[in-house]
């Protein structure tokens, strides 16, 4: 659906982790973003360091907001509405933002929009491929998280969650396990192509009947990530070479198999017809495949955004906020506060 070229213009500024993103969108259409990363500075930490991020971002920010302006051929002056990722995410990161977000809003007299980073990494689909359907099933599978929400109309219910370990965390948990640079997401991936999936069972959490009756639509990959690591261990004390390809292979299959289960009963369950996959862990291959292989037996459209806009990026909130202009729902108040701990319920805070 071609959108008017008088829909609103929106700024998104992301600083959730450690990528300092910003991006402007008029209605769905992305008109230029720019990106910085940390990623580098946290790598010989084995995990991201709050601090060094927050820094990074203050230092990223003016950089990367110039750049998404140039990109996008339009003045300050011309946006509608500020948009910024008010949580989940790293409590002095998420203040970084906040503030420029805070700062252009005040200076421009222009509404601020807090939104939901979680829910953000499914509404930015909509920048490839057109507003989502009224009832959408997503799927948001990242280091921090692992959620199946449903979307409808402007508003959110998340309908199940990791009891745990995000997928993506187990992953480069089992990534540090095997000696893999960080973060092992990738590593994992790119082994497990080459390896074969039915080597070995690894535990599938949350599947037996009782725990389904409980938690139809939650997840858990700790029990998972904990058997993976003392077969690792059991094997080395053997002295015997680990067999790095099997291994990831049927490690990735037991993460792909339950989260592919519980999205297409969930999808059933709640009577959609279209799938939106988002996250850091969509760029995962077995996952990508298996979902959209199960979607078309069972009739269902599956939108998995292009890898780079399934990290942290500007686009993404970007997108959210066009999204709640879209439903008119109400901006955040100046006094809008970082929730480390944000809930999914609602796209704006
Ligand atoms: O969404 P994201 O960029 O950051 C968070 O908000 O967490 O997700 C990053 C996560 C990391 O855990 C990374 O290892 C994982 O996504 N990841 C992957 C792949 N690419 C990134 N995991 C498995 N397979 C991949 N291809
Ligand atoms: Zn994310």
């Amino acid at each position: 659906m071609p959108l008017p070229t008088d829909a609103p213009l929106v700024l998104g500024i992301e600083t959730s982790c450690d990528e300092t993103g910003a991006a402007i969108v008029r209605g769905f259409d992305l008109l230029g973003d720019a990106l910085a990363s940390s990623m580098e500075e946290h790598a010989r930490f084995g995990g991201v360091i709050p601090e060094i991020a927050s820094r990074a971002h203050l230092e990223a920010m003016p950089g990367v907001l110039a750049g998404a302006v140039e990109r996008s051929g339009v003045r300050l002056s011309d946006l509608d509405a500020i948009a910024v990722t008010a949580g989940p995410g790293l409590m002095g990161s998420l203040t970084v933002g906040l503030a420029a977000a805070k700062a252009l809003a005040l200076a421009l007299d222009r509404p601020l929009y807090g939104v939901n980073h979680v829910v953000a990494h499914a509404l930015v689909d909509q920048l490839v491929n057109g507003p989502l359907p009224e009832r959408t099933l997503a799927l948001v599978v990242s280091g921090g998280h692992t959620s199946l929400l449903l979307i409808e109309g402007g508003r959110v219910v998340e309908v199940g969650a990791t009891l745990d370990d995000a997928a993506g965390e187990a992953f480069d948990k089992i990534g540090r396990v095997l000696g893999l640079p960080y973060p092992g997401g990738p590593h994992i991936d790119r082994l497990a192509r080459e390896g074969n999936p039915a080597a070995y069972r690894f535990p599938r959490g949350l599947m037996r009947r009782q725990d389904l009756e409980r938690h139809p639509f939650d997840f858990s990959f700790s029990g998972l990530k904990t058997a993976v690591a003392r077969w690792i261990e059991a094997h080395e004390d053997d002295g015997a070479p680990i067999p790095l390809a099997d291994v990831a292979a049927s490690f990735s299959e037991a993460v792909s198999d339950v989260l592919v289960a519980k999205t297409l009963t969930a999808a059933r369950e709640f009577d959609v017809s279209t799938i939106v996959v988002g996250g850091g862990f969509s760029a995962n291959s077995q996952l990508r495949e298996r979902i959209a292989a199960a979607a078309a037996r069972s009739g269902l459209e599956v939108r998995i955004p292009p890898l780079a806009l399934c990290t942290d990026n500007g686009p993404m909130i970007a997108a959210a906020g066009a999204y709640a202009l879209r439903h008119g729902l109400a901006p955040s108040g100046l006094d809008l506060g970082a929730d480390s701990a944000m809930p999914m319920g609602r796209v704006v805070a």
